[in-house]
């Protein structure tokens, strides 16, 4: 058990997954650790040794592990490894935090409806890499984060909730990714609340929300967050 965590709020425990920097992982110890979020974070696995987020999870008490895909033949082998790793912990849900890897549908498949990313963009539109450059390109009024239930389909699973930022005329893109990432830190603590504490479940492919079918995802509020900018 994480120190950060009190004892009676846990509802579910949780892997995270990692690649890098590991700002939204922070956000979601500091959202434990403000009696937000009702997670216990079992440990945090990185496929690259010098991930930023290592750091974050050691400095909160938390497990840490790396399995370098660079080490295994195929996509498949690493896919293995991985999940041999999470399934040690045993944990309710798998959080994608910035985790950069495909992952096969062998993967995708042990967890339905416990494997959970977030996606710097309002899916379904842009899937993929690049979204800050590819919205600005396409001169978007409006861009965005999303929290989805992963599933085979890439950035293709279903979505629980979605937070809509500004975009302007003079963003580039570094100052549309850093307005989305301030909204991610807010999105991604709100919706694995809603999944922390079971009030949204992966039924057959569709979300449900206190035992009714989501139509389309939840909006959280963007004014609320950092609207400078
Ligand atoms: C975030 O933009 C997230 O949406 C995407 O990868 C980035 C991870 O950033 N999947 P961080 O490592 O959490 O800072």
């Amino acid at each position: 058990m994480s120190q950060l965590t009190p004892d009676t709020k846990v509802r579910a425990r949780a892997v995270v997954l990692i690649s890098g920097r590991g700002s939204n992982l922070s956000a979601i110890v500091r959202a434990i650790s403000q009696g937000k979020l009702s997670l216990e974070l079992l440990a945090v696995i990185s496929n690259r040794a010098d991930a930023k987020g290592l750091t974050i999870a050691k400095d909160a008490g938390i497990a840490t592990r790396i399995i370098d895909h660079k080490n295994f033949k195929t996509r498949e082998d690493f896919d293995l490894a991985l999940a041999e790793q999470i399934d040690a912990f045993a944990p309710d849900v798998v959080v994608l935090a910035g985790f950069m890897r495909l992952l096969s549908t062998a993967f995708t498949s042990k967890y339905p409806g416990r494997l959970v990313n977030i996606h710097p963009s309002l899916l379904p539109a842009y899937k993929g890499l690049n979204t800050h450059q590819r919205a600005i390109d396409d001169r978007a009024q409006e861009h965005g984060a999303s929290v989805h239930f992963v599933t085979a389909d890439l950035d293709g699973g279903p979505v629980l909730m979605q937070v809509k930022v500004p975009v302007y005329a003079d963003d580039d893109r570094d100052v549309l990714a850093a307005r989305v990432l301030a909204a991610e830190h807010e999105l991604f603590p709100s919706a694995l609340e809603l999944i922390a504490t079971n009030r949204a479940k992966l039924t057959d492919e569709v979300i449900q929300i206190d035992n009714e079918p989501l139509s389309s995802p939840l909006l959280l509020p963007y004014t609320a967050i950092d609207a400078k900018r």
